[in-house]
């Protein structure tokens, strides 16, 4: 992962531990209502992708023992992993794009309610992305995947490589090296060529992409029909980081079918999905939407991007907003010949996960700022919709200081989360000085990126002879965090 040049180590920082009546009175454990539901404290697991899922987008037993350990720590609410909603095989990754996926997920929310005692909102989230192809072998790439063009003859030809035909073109391009190339492929080609072949919502000259504003609001909604119908309490729809909705939203979305260019063109399809998933579900279900408080990259997203479309959102009725930053593909590493580009590898990757090797800024917080922004801006166009903030929060004074001066509504802690799904239970039993603090050195974020079953380093070796504990497909890991005797024996408030 990319680090910032400073390179500042830092060491968790979770602050005091509250005794139980400062717990009591904190805001953080107060209740908020959020559209038809109300969560009964303000902490919230984000969704995280765990590689549980078989490798035909079904829920495991492993996918029930990850969710069912969260639930165990019983947070106002929990996201299920990004889900893709179409019925496309997808590899490891949950799946709601068919009825057939019911079964799985009501097992699911089952579990959840169980675990928790049914104290915890569980939310979905839906997620639709575009092609991405591995970086190719460079062979490969020129007898194979590039399309000659005139462009190409051209470039060779001012060169003084002459009457060529196809076959002699690739192997001539095949020859030269980077910078000659550089004169003679394109920016996309370049792009396929060094990256992987990827998709952009720009691509209109492709049908099946030209057509996502008319094929994307009945996946979204019948994806949502079926979260309903599983039991889920309702969805989060993921207009954040990589994918196709944030992609639309992003400043770089120059499509000129009314889709995008302008703020409110941009808006438009995210705006359309959610009239349909509405329509689907009805009113008296949670809608929310995850989206970016920025960008992070160049020509993207700004704060006061966000905060156009945060009232946006906000003013058609959206449940819930839970702001992330980052995580584009345009600004990800080179990866390796053979493995998909990764879009949490470059400089706008750093600030959706940012990890304890940083800048004077350093890693807790830095998507506070510009969500309170954004909040502020909802609330003085007349909106209470409830907003959810995440990004490096692992301490009880720092979540109880962003909600009480009013810059979010909801604490989010996904990594923390990870590293002690007891952690907010701890809290509130005024049990703080057994939190297991978050180190944020990225160790779950790299499995992550190799799609390996994702874990902690604070745990995963910890106990390992534990009786039925769930393993990692080499048997050197634990699946789920070590059990904390209390969760099972002392009374929640
Ligand atoms: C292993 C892992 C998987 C993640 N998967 C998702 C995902 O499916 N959807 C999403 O919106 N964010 C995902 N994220 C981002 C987190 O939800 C969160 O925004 C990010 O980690 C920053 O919050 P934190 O500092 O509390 O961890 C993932 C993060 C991690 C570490
Ligand atoms: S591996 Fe554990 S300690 Fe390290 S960043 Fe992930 S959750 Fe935090």
């Amino acid at each position: 992962m990319w680090k910032p040049s400073e390179r500042i180590i830092y060491k968790p920082r979770p602050g005091s531990v509250p005794d139980r009546e400062t717990a009591r009175r904190a805001m953080l454990f107060s209740p908020v209502t959020i559209g038809p539901v109300t969560l009964r404290q303000r902490t919230w697991v984000p969704a995280m992708v765990p590689w549980r899922a078989s490798d035909d987008g079904w829920v495991t037993e492993d996918v029930l023992d990850w969710y069912g350990r969260f639930a165990k720590g019983r947070p106002g609410g929990l996201v299920v992993e990004a889900t893709g909603i179409r019925d496309v095989p997808s590899g490891p990754l949950l799946r709601i794009g068919d009825d057939r996926f019911l079964d799985g997920l009501c097992r699911l929310t089952d579990r959840v309610r169980k675990e928790s005692d049914g104290q915890t909102k569980l939310f979905i989230q839906l997620i639709d992305f575009l092609a991405i192809k591995r970086r190719p072998v460079r062979e490969k790439f020129f007898s194979r995947f590039l399309e000659i063009t005139d462009q190409h003859r051209k470039a060779l030809g001012s060169l003084g490589v002459l009457d060529l035909n196809d076959i002699q073109i690739r192997q001539h391009l095949l020859s030269l090296d980077d910078q000659e190339l550089d004169g003679i492929l394109n920016e996309r080609e370049l792009e396929s060529l060094r990256m992987g072949y990827r998709e952009r919502v720009t691509d209109t000259h492709l049908e099946h992409i030209a057509n996502l504003p008319q094929t994307l609001p009945e996946l979204f909604s019948s994806a949502a029909g079926r979260a309903r119908a599983a039991g889920f309490d309702g969805v989060e729809l993921h207009y954040a980081h990589a994918y196709t909705m944030a992609s639309f939203l992003s400043a770089r979305n120059t499509r000129n079918d009314g889709y995008g260019g302008s703020r409110e063109n941009r808006a438009r399809l995210p705006l359309e999905v959610y009239e349909a998933v509405r329509s689907t579900v009805g009113t008296d279900y949670v809608v929310g939407c995850r989206f970016l408080s920025e960008d992070c990259i160049g020509g993207g997203n700004s704060v006061e991007d966000s905060a156009y479309f945060g009232t946006a959102f906000a003013q058609a009725g959206m449940d819930f907003l839970s702001l992330s930053r980052g995580g584009r593909f345009e600004d990800a590493k080179q990866p390796g010949v053979g493995q998909a580009a990764y879009p949490y590898t470059g400089p706008s990757g750093y600030e959706c996960m940012p990890g304890h090797i940083s800048d004077s800024f350093g890693p807790f917080g830095r998507n506070i700022e510009p969500t309170a922004r954004i909040r502020a801006a909802i609330r003085a166009a007349g909106y209470q919709t409830p907003v959810v903030v995440a990004g490096g929060i692992h301490g009880f004074d720092q979540a109880e200081g962003i909600l009480r001066n009013g810059e979010a509504d909801i604490i989010g802690s996904a990594r923390q989360s990870l590293a002690d799904p007891d952690w907010f239970l701890k809290l509130s039993r005024g049990c703080g000085a057994q939190v297991r603090s978050c180190e944020y050195t990225n160790y779950c974020e790299g499995l992550d990126q190799k799609h390996k079953q994702v874990t902690c380093k604070l745990w995963d070796r910890q106990d390992l002879d534990e009786a039925g504990v769930p393993k990692s497909k080499d048997g050197k890991r634990r699946l789920v965090a070590p059990r904390w005797p209390d969760t099972d024996t002392s009374p929640d408030e």
